[in-house]
């Protein structure tokens, strides 16, 4: 039996900080939301006991370091699991990007070895396994449009966001999000407000939600990689409604209401920019 699972991106449509925690996170205030751009991820059983993980792009690790390996080991580990798994990881989102691509693929990983090892595990124990891999699991296993607080683990799904198309830009320099939270000076930091965000969202006001989003670590690697305001001004100038980093960065978007326009937008970045996508966001069942 193989078992095919997507892999979301996500973007922040707020992100805000409030504090550094003793354990050396930061204690966050987010509003995530799924996009049509994914990866794929297809498990089958092997014989031996062995976690065998390839994936269409060369640089990825297949090992330990790579945390869709860690969620197949946990799992066997935990649940005792007696034979192997294959694992292949197609890639479609950009790496180290700020859209959870390595987290959702962690995600899509558990809930299709859920499925596989008939471990009968919810949504919630799911994520919970992934909360020891990475801040931003959690969220991938539901995925949609969700408020996300403390390290990243407390999920409160919300109505979708009101639907739009959404312009992506990868500038192809990278930043480790560790790096950008140690420079992160909360005091200093720009704060989105999260609940007027919320509300907008659920009275589905694109234009108030469009006010309301923002990004406390935005400026902070901004001042590494300048280019992302220069994107950010350019999507504004081609008629863009709002202009966002997605994350810790660097990845931009812009969210656009009509198609042609949305269209136009893509044509024109694409002119300057070597990664650019044009998607829509995803209907959860949660309308
Ligand atoms: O959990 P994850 O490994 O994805 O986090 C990467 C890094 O991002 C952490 O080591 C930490 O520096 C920072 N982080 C944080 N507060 C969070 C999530 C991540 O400071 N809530």
């Amino acid at each position: 039996m193989e078992i095919r699972e997507k892999a979301p991106a996500k973007i922040n449509l707020g992100l805000d900080t409030l504090y550094k925690r003793e354990d050396g996170f930061h204690e966050l205030e987010m509003i995530m939301t799924s996009i049509d751009l994914s990866d794929h991820i297809t498990v089958s059983s092997l014989d031996e006991k062995k976690i065998q993980l390839t994936t269409n792009i060369a640089f990825l690790p297949t090992d330990k370091r790579n945390h869709v390996y860690q969620a197949a080991q946990k799992l066997m580990n935990e649940f005792n699991i007696q034979i192997g798994v294959k694992i292949h990881i197609e890639k479609t989102i950009p790496v180290s990007a700020g859209l959870a691509g390595g987290s959702s693929d962690c995600a899509a990983t558990l809930r299709a070895l859920n499925k596989l090892w008939k471990l009968n595990l919810s949504l919630d124990e799911l994520a919970n396994i992934g909360s020891q891999i990475g801040s931003d699991v959690p969220y991938c296993i539901y995925g949609n449009t969700s408020l996300v607080t403390g390290r990243g683990e407390i999920i409160q799904p919300i109505k979708d966001m009101p639907s739009c198309y959404v312009i992506l830009v990868k500038p192809n320099q990278s930043v480790s999000t560790p790096t950008i939270f140690k420079a992160l000076n909360v005091q200093e930091a720009h704060h989105p407000n999260i609940a007027a965000l919320k509300w907008a969202i659920e009275t589905n006001n694109y234009q108030e939600m469009t006010k309301h989003m923002g990004n406390s670590l935005e400026e902070v690697t901004v001042q590494r990689i300048p280019k992302i305001a220069r994107i950010k001004d350019a999507m504004m100038k081609f008629g863009a409604d709002v202009a966002l980093m997605s994350g810790s960065g660097p990845t931009v978007f812009c969210l656009v209401k009509q198609e042609k326009r949305a269209q136009r937008i893509f044509n024109a970045l694409k002119g300057f920019n070597e990664e650019v996508y044009l998607v829509r966001t995803i209907r959860g069942k949660n309308e």
